[in-house]
């Protein structure tokens, strides 16, 4: 991770204060004094270590959060929040403040977008240069990834056919018909990219709405793509639209997830959902066997009617007229004798990690093809050292989908700070790119997409033509060299203390996880008793590994299983020891503190919701290999019998109530993403997405029947539609947030 977050003296600043603190004193002798050891002088870190010193109170001194379904967010006592940005606010002078009543015209370029979920704080110096040292001035870059709740982007709702709201057609499939022109242009314009300029007042955080440094990357944004320079024509050939009949650039970024930030100090940008807002129109040529397997493979287009892939779900997008292609690009029809004479190949030129520099706002953002196309979650690099290659740590968010790490060719050199998208090329065209294997004896493989291999040079579901295939269909090569399904990986963090690597794992359903079909690293398939009666693996987990010898290159690894989510009453799945103080289900956002070496969990679930609604707990972790053997009992019903089955695997030492701790409750409807931390780790910026995701579509109701009404509920902005937004929380006695 960048080392812009804290410097040395930083953490002796917050040590003498602690130690200096007797309230705090319990903190350094518990696990926190433990995360920040690594990172410790020698003196200070074996006095702390000796057995005087041992824990004797809780690491993590807030109380635990009870469980809520409170239409607000629920803090620790002695904490507060501030909202920072909401859905739709201006990040350009002259825009009106938000109506939250979809009364806006083609404007989101210049405001906010919604579904705030990844993002990352670049700190710049006096002349608005990146820093590495924290300052008064700061740019937050924050990810918008979906137009789910596009409903209450529109006066009432989406227009299908005349009718509002969504439509299901007649074969019960969701079609919103031919869409209006500017309901789409929001909707496009929603997702991204929000950049947006913070000053320091006092010890808040604002932003600023007359810096030139505002700005949004949107799906008109001009992109290029980056390629291994041996593989650059044939991955040219993949992006040829009439748009760029070169190949070299595109348009646009969507359902922009998580993030990743780059040692450089550019900021990763990962597109998930994106195969969902494609359409193939229905006087399209016959697409050939080959790109419907492609097509099949990624989602795009699917839930093929009676077979037939020329229809579908999507967002209708492609439906408006247009001369200009902003709204024909979304068929994939073939229409015409070449690809770079329609738009057949679009879907290619998303499912990519996207580097953009936040500091430099003519800078042209590049989609880094090399590190693979897929459902891109989020992006997280190893611990930089001097030398050393770097890695990349990968999920891809489908159920069954596999867990990915690209290599860079080039060693880490500390010279290159501040060196932008330039920077970038260097790093991430030139690469390997590896899926999983997580071994039943708690090993693990790094399996090489490489067009060589004889598995992938003949695998025969696809017939790859070349590396740049192999990269562009990337899931498909996983398949071939027998990467591990996963229970839907999402967020990946590097442990700044060791260089350990957590994984979160967010469920899996009754289709995909049975215990006839469970693995040592996805054991579990059970149901959840009560509440949702949701089956599979409903709660989901978190793994984690250590690569061979420390090295980010390895081709090896060791894993165990870092935690399970569970409700607390049921111990068949309560596997981890959780109480009613941290019991938690599919967590999704992860995140180590730079500052406190606290891992921030956070939740995007629908099984526990019957409790509570999403959240975000503090762990302590131990290392790798702390706990042990474990044999998990399974039993759910399949096909009207109850099956059972049992898995061994390996599970981390039970942290307890005062390693993990529930430390914020969501507001109804959301899910809790995105953290970000001021140097001094006195505010930590997390996001609240999709407030109120239950709330039905107006249709021809008078009023919305509304299942959240946050943040307006708590005085920002106009009152009514829930919007997403990012928070800042602190403590109100100044202190570090988590301590
Ligand atoms: Fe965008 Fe998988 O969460
Ligand atoms: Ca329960
Ligand atoms: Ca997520």
């Amino acid at each position: 991770m960048m080392k812009k977050t804290l410097s040395s003296e930083c953490f002796q600043s917050i040590i003498q204060r602690t130690l200096a603190s007797p309230s705090r004193r319990n903190v350094l002798r518990g696990g926190v004094g433990l995360s920040l050891l690594g990172l410790m002088p020698g003196a200070l870190q074996s006095a702390l270590a000796t057995p005087q010193a041992k824990p004797s109170g809780s690491p993590l001194s807030f109380d635990a959060v009870g469980k809520s379904l409170l239409d607000g967010v629920q803090l620790p006592d002695g904490y507060r929040y501030t909202i920072l940005h909401a859905t739709g606010d201006p990040l350009q002078a002259g825009l009106s403040e938000y109506s939250n009543a979809g009364t806006e015209t083609d404007d989101w370029s210049g405001r906010i977008g919604d579904h705030h979920d990844g993002m990352a704080l670049f700190y710049i110096d006096a002349e608005g240069r990146y820093s590495e040292q924290a300052t008064d001035r700061a740019v937050l870059c924050v990810n918008h990834e979906s137009s789910a709740d596009a409903h209450f982007l529109h006066p009432r709702g989406q227009t299908s056919a005349g009718v509002n709201g969504k439509k299901f057609n007649q074969f019960g499939q969701w079609d919103l018909g031919k869409r209006p022109q500017l309901e789409v242009l929001k909707e496009m314009n929603l997702h991204g990219v929000s950049v947006v300029e913070l000053s320091r007042k006092g010890d808040q955080w604002v932003y600023r709405m007359d810096s030139p440094l505002n700005r949004r990357l949107t799906p008109e944004s001009p992109m290029l793509f980056g390629a291994p320079a041996a593989h650059l024509n044939d991955m040219n050939a993949f992006m040829k639209t009439v748009f760029d009949p070169s190949g070299r650039s595109g348009r646009g970024t969507l359902n922009n997830c998580g993030h990743g930030i780059t040692p450089w100090g550019t900021y990763l940008t990962c597109e998930e959902n994106w195969a969902r807002y494609f359409q193939i129109s229905a006087n399209s040529a016959t697409i050939g066997p080959k790109q419907v397997a492609a097509f099949k493979r990624y989602g795009v287009a699917s839930q093929p009617l009676k077979g037939d892939l020329k229809k579908g779900f999507s967002q209708g997008w492609h439906t408006v007229s247009d001369q200009d292609h902003r709204f024909s690009r979304w068929n994939l029809a073939v229409l015409k004798s070449a690809p770079e004479a329609d738009f057949r190949q679009e879907a290619n030129t998303f499912g990519f990690n996207v580097e953009m520099d936040p500091v430099e706002p003519t800078s042209v953002s590049v989609k880094r093809t090399a590190m693979g196309r897929f459902a891109h979650e989020a992006a997280v690099c190893s611990k930089p050292v001097a030398g050393e290659p770097l890695a990349f740590y990968m999920g891809c968010d489908s159920r069954n989908e596999y867990i990915y790490k690209f290599v860079t060719d080039a060693v880490w050199n500390p010279s290159d700070i501040g060196g932008g998208i330039r920077a970038g090329d260097k790093y991430l065209n030139e690469g390997r790119l590896y899926a999983a294997r997580f071994n039943p004896d708690g090993s693990g493989d790094w399996l090489e997409l490489n067009i060589q291999d004889p598995k992938i040079r003949g695998f025969d579901a696809y017939r790859f033509a070349n590396q740049a295939d192999v990269l562009v269909h990337a899931r498909f090569a996983a398949d071939a060299l027998g990467a591990t399904p996963m229970d839907r990986p999402e967020w990946a963090a590097v442990n700044p203390r060791n260089g350990e690597v957590y994984f979160t794992l967010t469920n899996n359903n009754a289709v995909n996880r049975t215990p006839a079909r469970i693995n040592a690293a996805n054991p579990r398939a059970y149901v959840d008793p009560d509440g949702k009666k949701r089956s599979g693996n409903p709660h989901g987990h978190i793994i984690r590994f250590r690569e061979q010898d420390g090295l980010a290159h390895s081709h090896d690894f060791k894993w165990d299983i870092f935690l399970f989510g569970a409700e607390e009453d049921d111990p068949r799945s309560n596997l981890s020891g959780l109480t009613a103080k941290n019991s938690f289900s599919s967590p999704d956002g992860l995140w180590f503190s730079q500052a406190t070496g606290i891992c921030w969990i956070q939740t995007d679930d629908g099984a526990m919701t019957d409790e509570s609604n999403c959240m975000m707990l503090a762990a302590i972790p131990g290392e790798l290999g702390d706990g042990g053997p474990l044999t998990v009992k399974n039993a759910m019903q399949v096909g009207g019998e109850i099956a059972e089955g049992s898995q061994d695997t390996f599970i981390g030492a039970t942290l307890g109530e005062a390693r993990l701790k529930r430390f914020l409750v969501a507001p109804r409807g959301a899910e809790v993403t995105g953290l970000a931390e001021s140097a001094d780790g006195k505010i930590l910026f997390v996001n609240i997405q999709h407030p109120g995701e239950k709330t039905p579509p107006l249709g021809s109701a008078p009023q919305y029947s509304l299942e959240s009404a946050w943040p307006g509920n708590q005085g920002y902005g106009q009152p009514g539609r829930p919007r997403s937004a990012t928070i800042m929380i602190q403590r109100e006695d100044g202190g570090v947030v988590g301590l």
